[in-house]
Order: C-alpha cells, then sequence, then structure tokens
C-alpha cells in the first residue's frame, strides 16, 4: 500500500485521483474490497437525524465523488455515509488546469476546480442505479454562467430533480471557486435562495433534511444571518466548512498567491473554531463538521466541538481508505 502511495504521489493531482477512485472501483467489483475496508462496518456509534439513520459518523465530503460514479465503492469502505456532488444543472469542464495543488508537507490542498461535473441528470441516474444502501447526501450549486436569479433557479431545479433519489440535500453557496457563490451568504440573497428552497420542499410529501454547506471566511455578523436564516426556514443543519481562501495558514509561503481554497491540516482550527461559535449562538443546530481531520485526534475534536458528523476529504486523499479505521475503531 505504501510503495503504492508513493507512485500516486508522483502522479499530477488530477490522474491519481482518477486513477486511485478507478483502482477502487474494479476492487469492489472483483468483491476484493473487504480487504482494504473498514471492519467497523457495524459501529454502535449510529445517529439518527429524524428518520434517517447513519451508521456511523463518519462521511466522504463533497468534491471527491461529484458525479456518483463511486458510491458502491465508498460505501463499501465502511463510509456511514456519502456526499455527492457538487453538482449543477448543466455539465462544465470547471477551470483550466492546473488546478489542485498538493502540499504534502503540510498535509494540504489548494484547489479551484470550479465545479467541473457532468450535470444534474448524469448524476440522477448513477442514485437510480445504486446498490450502496446507507445514507446518500447530494450537494448541488449553481452554473458558472448563471447571474443574479438565474442562479437560484440553477439550485431549484437541482433540488428538484435529486430530491426523490437522495437521503438528504446540501445547499453549497461556500465554494470559493465560483464567482460570487460566496455573496449567497448575504442576508437578502441567503433569504431568497432558502425561502426558494422551502416552497420547493413543500411541494413533496416526504420530508428530506437540507443542510447548508458555508465558508470560513465570513464574519460574525454574517454567522448571525447565517444562524437567523437556518432558524426561519427548513434547514435542518449546517456543513461547517467548505475551504478557506486563506493561504497564511499555510507556512509554505510559495503558495500565497495561488488563488483557491485551501483544505487540510491548515484549515482545522479554523473550522472547528467556527462549530464552537455556532453552537453557542444556536446549540440546537445539527452540525456536519468537516475540514482538516487528518487523524483520530481530529475526528474527536470535531465532536467535542459540537460535530453531530463528521466528513473528511483531504485526509482520505493523504492517507486512503486506513484512515476509515483509524477514526472509527
Ligand atoms: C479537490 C477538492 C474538491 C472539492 N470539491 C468540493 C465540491 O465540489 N463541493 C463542496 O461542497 N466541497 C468541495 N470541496 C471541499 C470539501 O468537501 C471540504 O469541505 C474541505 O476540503 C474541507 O475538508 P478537508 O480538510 O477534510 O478536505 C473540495 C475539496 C477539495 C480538496
Amino acid at each position: 500500500m505504501k510503495f503504492l502511495f508513493i507512485i500516486l504521489r508522483l502522479l499530477s493531482p488530477e490522474v491519481a485521483h482518477s486513477i486511485s477512485l478507478n483502482s477502487l472501483k474494479l476492487i469492489h467489483r472483483l468483491g476484493l474490497i473487504r480487504i482494504i475496508a473498514s471492519k467497523n462496518l457495524g459501529s454502535p456509534d449510529q445517529y439518527r437525524l429524524d428518520d434517517l439513520v447513519f451508521k456511523n459518523r463518519l462521511g466522504i465530503a463533497a468534491g471527491l465523488d461529484k458525479n456518483g460514479d463511486f458510491i458502491d465503492s465508498l460505501g463499501a469502505l465502511g463510509f456511514g455515509f456519502i456526499e455527492v456532488g457538487t453538482i449543477t444543472p448543466l455539465a462544465q469542464v470547471g477551470n483550466p488546469k492546473p488546478r489542485i495543488f498538493r502540499v504534502f508537507k503540510e498535509n494540504a490542498i489548494i484547489n479551484r476546480l470550479g465545479f467541473n461535473n457532468k450535470g444534474i441528470d448524469y448524476l440522477v441516474n448513477k442514485l437510480k442505479t445504486r446498490n450502496y444502501k446507507g445514507v446518500v447526501g447530494v450537494n448541488i450549486g449553481a452554473n458558472k454562467e448563471s447571474k443574479g436569479n438565474k442562479r437560484i433557479a440553477d439550485y431549484v431545479k437541482c433540488f428538484n430533480k435529486v430530491y426523490e433519489f437522495s437521503d438528504y440535500i446540501t445547499i453549497n453557496i461556500s465554494s470559493p471557486n465560483t464567482p460570487d457563490l460566496r455573496d449567497l451568504h448575504n442576508k437578502e440573497n441567503i433569504s431568497e435562495l432558502l425561502r426558494s428552497i422551502d416552497n420547493q420542499k413543500k411541494l413533496f410529501n416526504e420530508d428530506k433534511p437540507v443542510f447548508l454547506k458555508i465558508s470560513p471566511d465570513e464574519s460574525s455578523e454574517t454567522l448571525k444571518t447565517i444562524i437567523d436564516a437556518v432558524q426561519e426556514f427548513s434547514i435542518s443543519g449546517l456543513i461547517v466548512s467548505n475551504t478557506t481562501i486563506d493561504k497564511s495558514l499555510l507556512k509554505d509561503t510559495s503558495f500565497i498567491n495561488e488563488s483557491g481554497g485551501l483544505s487540510g491540516e491548515p484549515i482545522f482550527h479554523k473550522s472547528t473554531q467556527l462549530i464552537h461559535s455556532i453552537k453557542k449562538i444556536d446549540p440546537s443546530i445539527p452540525i456536519i463538521g468537516v475540514g482538516g481531520v487528518i487523524d483520530k485526534n481530529g475526528f474527536i475534536k470535531k465532536l467535542d466541538a459540537g460535530a453531530d458528523l463528521v466528513q473528511i476529504y483531504t485526509g482520505f486523499i493523504l492517507r486512503g481508505p486506513n484512515i476509515i479505521s483509524e477514526l472509527l475503531d
């Protein structure tokens, strides 16, 4: 396994990503996934949110499986839940390459992918044909070309299309790589967006959880606005947080001018502090904590800060499937 990781580190991040996930899929198809999966498949540490039962508290964060191509194989690794996306109504290629930078020494990644994805219809098909019986959330966003009200229409379109086929939905307003997307944290915008989602939700008979994924870079005033909006509209909880644009968290200053979002160990403190701040204002809001968990200590600290569930992305990329057993066992 170690040897494989050395090879993958030598490849470009996107090639390594594709090889790793496709190998995982093949191993799963061959019925060999048990060799690398966490043994903790029946963890007693279940979490219940309304009617939804998460078999354990560890999930894979959005962005790793944007199009739902790897739901079954990721599910078989032992995660308690999988979040796919971010997906937009129309397929888009994202920003020019290179757009992912690994900072191995600091267990960090900078990415400026820009919601590259195959579009909502492709994902819906994958959701319909999945075998994985665990919790699958879908993270939705707006196309880059959509401006003003068209942006809200994009969220509503994705929401409608995935509602029936997902266990929860995440409204992602926090990617730093789609121009002006983070403006949706502002009072007027967030109300308009969540009101539109609320109205759509009322049209369905079943009540499914809706999460809002937020940025770690907002002011305390904006945080208050977000919490007010969660309380006003039928938002089940917050995903805290997306990547940060603050590169000064990296010791290696050569990345300071690289645009994009920083993830991994350097953002652990910032995103965990945000959970503390939210819990201080409203302890009742369910939180999925994500940002910088690369070992068991980080996992426990996220839960101690008040996260009900935890997601990982960078830790999984840098450490591989072994991290799942380490965090859960
Ligand atoms: C390469 C890459 C792509 C990402 N894509 C998305 C995305 O499409 N949607 C999203 O909500 N978050 C995305 N994220 C953010 C992660 O879901 C997560 O919030 C963030 O990386 C912090 O967690 P981590 O430190 O465990 O990586 C992405 C992160 C990375 C590194």
